[in-house]
This record gives structure tokens, sequence and C-alpha cells, in this order.
């Protein structure tokens, strides 16, 4: 089922539902049941990940009605007042540059064969607030090991479509389309780091980067680049968005980091979207992942490289 736009909220998965079924679930995969887990909507089947959060997911509407998603305006409010223009079915992404297997493939071709896992992170923005998003998707890992990654590729380089026609906020020049980004190869190999192709076991709202998106988890949010249609493997660093646009303000690594401010603001703490109080929390490193990512930085200094 597609996720459909004029369904109202409370048409889809109420939160306590949803967490019962998550319950569960998490309690089919201690029994090895995993993939009995049943969608209360029908919509994706998937196995809870073992790097899920305990935390609380932000509601539904939180999650689609406060977004950053630069080709539908500027406004946290434009995502989901002008996303529904976007048709996302066909889809392909184009994988070139580095691979053994390069070609343009179909969305059904590249989540052929993979299990969605649902993975439950905190997800810090930009301008410092954060969310728990419950995510379908898949590790990246799985899709480069299948079109294989040549041996002097350093960097996966991502772009978003440029549809102006259907993206509103592409007919003005706020950013130099197509959005991109970048990550180092082992960063995009880390089991954290995932292909999102859906939501509170739904498929992926527009608004959050339909039909498929990065997440990475222990980045600020702007690195989880939306709405992807081409994946390259390269052997320089690659152009990402926000670095192009103000490299003083955003640098290339974008790990969630408290020590290193903004210059326009403190990292040190993280306002949490949701409830009625705008309610702050201590930001931590890597957004609470350094235990599965910190040795990737470990010979750096990552006040210079943030
Ligand atoms: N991807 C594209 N193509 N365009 C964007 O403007 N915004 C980024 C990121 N991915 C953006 C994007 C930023 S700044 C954030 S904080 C997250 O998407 C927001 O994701 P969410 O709306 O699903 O919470």
């Amino acid at each position: 089922m597609r996720f459909k736009p004029d369904l109202k909220w409370s048409d889809v998965t109420p939160n306590a539902d949803y967490m019962n079924r998550r319950q569960l679930m998490m309690g089919a995969g201690a029994l090895g049941l995993g993939a009995i887990a049943g969608p209360a909507f029908g919509a994706i089947e998937t196995v809870p990940s073992p790097y899920s959060t305990d935390a609380e997911p932000n509601s539904l509407e939180d999650i689609t009605a406060y977004n950053n998603f630069y080709e539908f305006g500027t406004g946290k409010g434009d995502p989901a007042r002008y996303a529904a223009a976007l048709t996302t079915d066909p889809w392909s992404v184009q994988i070139d540059g580095l691979v053994g297997k390069p070609g343009n493939y179909d969305l059904a071709d590249l989540t052929q064969g993979v299990t969605m896992e649902e993975r439950i992170y905190r997800f810090r923005c930009v301008e410092a607030w954060a969310m728990v998003i419950p995510w379908v998707g898949f590790e990246l890992s799985h899709l480069l090991n299948r079109v294989g990654v040549q041996p002097s590729a350093k960097y996966v380089a991502f772009e978003t479509l440029v549809r102006p026609e259907e993206m509103v906020g592409q007919r003005s020049a706020v950013l130099d389309w197509p959005y991109r980004e970048g990550l180092r190869l082992d960063e995009a190999m880390n089991p954290l780091t995932i292909l999102a192709t859906g939501l509170y076991g739904e498929e992926m709202p527009n608004q959050n980067g339909a039909p498929i998106r990065l997440v990475v988890p222990w980045k600020y949010g702007f690195k989880s680049i939306k709405s992807i249609v081409r994946i390259t493997l390269t052997e320089e660093e690659p152009p990402a968005t926000w670095n192009m646009q103000n490299p003083r303000e955003y640098g290339f690594y974008s790990n969630v980091n408290p020590e290193v401010d903004h210059p326009r603001w403190s990292q040190a703490s993280e306002r949490l979207i949701g409830g009625f109080f705008a309610k702050r929390q201590p930001t931590q490193k890597f957004n609470g992942y350094g235990e599965y990512v910190a040795d990737l930085y470990a010979d750096m200094d990552l006040a210079e490289q943030f």
C-alpha cells in the first residue's frame, strides 16, 4: 500500500497500537521468529533491528508535519503542504562510478531480497532539534556489496531528484540543485547506515524522502539525503550541499558533537520535538552511537574535521 497523503492521521497506526505491535515483534524476535511479525496495516514486513533505541518514538504527526526538505520550500511545514505533488512510482536509482555492476536500477530491484529492518533512531537535525523515528529500511552495505565496490573507491556520493514541475522549491535557487551528500566508504558500510523506504511500518511519506532516503543516525540530519536518484562511488571526497553552501558552518563529516559548536549556535543541547513544552536535553556525542562509530574517527581531530 502506498502512503496516501489524503489519509487522516487517525486513519493510520496510532502510536499506542504501534507500540503494542512493536512489543509483539520484539517478543517474536526473542523467540527467533522475527519474520512472522505481521504488520498491523499490511504494509511492509519488518523485523526489529538490534540497533533500535528504547526511547518512545515521536508521533506520526510530528514526524510528517515538521520537516526539512528544501525541494518543497524552506519552511518546516512546506514539505507536508507540497510534497504530495511528487510522483514516486516509477522510480529508479542510477548507480555508477567505481562499481562492478553500474546501471539504472528499478526501486523494486534495489529492495529485492533484503530484509527490511525496523530501526528506531534519535535523529538530530541541523538546527539542533531531535526526533525519535521508527524507520523501515536496510543496510546500505547490502546494496553496495551487491553492485560491487571497486578497490579504488573511497567515498559514496548521493543525489536527489531534480524535478521542478513537482518540487516547487526547486523553482528558486535557494540551494544549488541537485541536493548532494556524501559519506566516506567505511561510514557507508557501517551497519547503522541505512537506506530507508518507510517509517511506522508504512511506505515512506513523501515529505520524509519517498521512496528511498539515507539515514545516518550519528550525523546531523542534513547528511540523510532524501528521494535519492543517484549513487556514485568515487575516489575523491564528493561535494555535499550544505558544505558547498557554507563551508565555515557545515563540514563534510557533520558528526553530532556537543563539543563543536555551530558558529551561530551551541550544539551542547537539543530541543525535543513533541509534547506541550519545548524540552531540551544534553546532546550526546555521535548522537549516542559512539560505541559503534567512534573507531571510524580514531585518528582525526574532530574539531578540525567537523
Ligand atoms: N534531503 C533533501 N533532498 N533536501 C533537503 O532539504 N534536508 C535535510 C535532510 N535531507 C534535506 C534532505 C535536513 S536539513 C534534515 S534535518 C533532514 O533531511 C530532515 O529529515 P525529516 O524531515 O525526515 O526529519
